[in-house]
């Protein structure tokens, strides 16, 4: 199976100008490019090859919900995946429960929603089973694997420069794949250098990125390494 990029650019760049130049750089087949809320439709209109991925989505269809964003209005905007549960989200309050809501809300209008899952550091220094039960938490809520991609995103790997062991993550992604049998992604530090160490694995589907996916060149030479698995 094709290994996908999926680039999430946080709250990157600064300007629309920008995000349109770095959506050139980067619109390739098999990459999918996640830009902040207010460059989607700039950003799609220049995609040729790549699809589209928006951040966060709400659960409800329309009304009284100051600064949310409802599914629908993603899938207006040709927007094909949803990232839900990221780390960064969760640490801002977001609950299990929230995620399961916006999983069921994406899914329901057709949106692929991609469930980011990863343990704490604390999590992580108590050994291997540790990690597996705490994500296994993760999944309580999960009902519908249709259109589901979970994301594995040990969150003291996000953003810190150390990514997991490769092994780790493909072991993690086969234990994931043994409770939902669904598409696994590492997240994490990942780059130019390291990609290949995850894409290799058969049980790792594509990689979730963010630092390196906002630096052109960098996500460049990381797609060069996915087109040859
Ligand atoms: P980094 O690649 O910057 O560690 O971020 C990973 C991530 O959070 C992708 O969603």
């Amino acid at each position: 199976m094709k290994k996908i990029l999926f680039a999430n650019w946080k709250m990157n760049p600064m300007t629309e100008n920008e995000a349109v130049k770095l959506a050139r750089a980067s619109d390739v087949k098999d990459a999918v490019l996640i830009p902040p809320f207010p460059f989607l439709k700039a950003v799609k209109n220049v995609l040729k090859n790549a699809s589209l991925g928006a951040q966060d989505v709400f659960y409800e269809e329309e009304g009284a919900y100051t600064g949310e964003v409802s599914p629908q209005m993603l899938k207006k905007l040709e927007v094909k995946y949803v990232v839900v549960g990221h780390s960064e989200r969760r640490r801002l309050g977001e609950s299990d429960e929230m995620i399961a809501k916006k999983m069921k809300a994406g899914t329901d209008v057709g949106l692929k929603v991609i469930l980011c899952v990863g343990e704490p550091l604390s999590v992580y220094k108590k050994g291997k089973k540790v990690t597996e039960e705490f994500i296994k938490k993760q999944f309580r809520f999960i009902k519908d694997k249709k259109n589901l991609i979970i994301a594995y995103e040990p969150i003291w790997a996000v953003g810190t420069g150390k990514n997991a062991d490769p092994e780790d993550a493909a072991r993690v992604a086969r234990f994931i794949k043994s409770i939902v049998s669904v598409p696994v992604l590492y997240g994490g530090s990942t780059n130019s250098k390291n990609a290949e160490d995850f894409l290799k694995k058969k049980e790792i589907a594509g990689l979730l990125i963010g630092g390196a996916s906002i630096d052109a060149k960098e996500f460049q030479k990381m797609i060069k390494i996915a087109k040859r698995f």
